[in-house]
């Protein structure tokens, strides 16, 4: 993953409209006072929420309001990559490519999107509808591959789901979210290997009759054995 730092275009200033100030004073006032830049990931948040990506002016902002080093900000911001540096493409697609993913195919699931938008990881589309990086675990390894659109996840992608997900939002659709392979949630894929039989069944008499046995037998054995004159 390429190195993470704020845009050099940066705008002159930035101020939090009515809705996110609102929000962001019922945030802070979650905290005890002292305590209030436990609230900087939220409102970055907020501010990346409001204007699309997040700005220096912001970050200087959210640290005045949250009586912190502006560099403190700054490194929370350059930390995730929830928190995009500069401005992002209409669609903003992040693929994983840690270990889990890697290991499923997030490489080619990554190729897929270059070759289709024409652009690298940590590139915007000229036209602007499209942006894309790498990201480091998403958490959601079980359903592997993993693609971050906007804020939902696109589970279980392979180079195919990808192309067909680039196509639909190029139409203007937003595909539903989730796993690409009909998965339910996180259940395995496949047939069930395990617990394949009804849990609630009452065990048949007969199995608790020869477990007995099979277990006083063994019983039994041990205890002549133990018995049994040395050699
Ligand atoms: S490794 Fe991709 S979601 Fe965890």
């Amino acid at each position: 993953m390429s190195a993470r730092e704020l845009a050099k275009d940066q705008p002159a200033s930035f101020a939090f409209n009515a809705e996110y100030l609102e929000r962001a004073k019922k945030v802070i006032a979650k905290y005890p006072a002292g305590r209030q830049a436990s609230a900087v990931i939220p409102l970055l948040d907020f501010a990346q929420r409001q204007e699309g990506w997040v700005t220096r002016p912001a970050i200087e902002a959210i640290a005045k309001m949250l009586d912190m080093a502006a560099i403190r900000v700054l490194e929370v911001a350059t930390f995730y990559t929830m928190f995009n540096l500069a401005p992002v493409g209409k669609t903003h697609i992040q693929v994983c490519t840690s270990l889990s993913c890697a290991v499923r195919g997030a490489g080619d699931v990554l190729k897929t999107c270059k070759d289709k938008l024409g652009i690298d990881a940590g590139d915007v589309t000229a036209d602007k509808a499209f942006s894309l990086i790498e990201v480091e675990c998403s958490g959601a390894c079980v359903n592997a591959p993993v693609v971050q659109i906007g804020d939902d996840y696109y589970e279980d992608v392979d180079p195919a789901s990808m192309a067909k997900l680039i196509d639909a939002f190029k139409r203007g659709e937003t595909p539903k979210y989730g796993s690409m392979i009909g998965r339910d949630g996180s259940a395995p894929a496949g047939e069930p290997i395990t617990l394949t039989e009804d849990p609630t069944k009452p065990i048949p008499k007969q199995d608790l009759a020869a477990a007995k046995a099979a277990f006083e037998k063994a019983k039994a054995e041990a205890a002549a054995k133990a018995a049994a004159p040395k050699a």
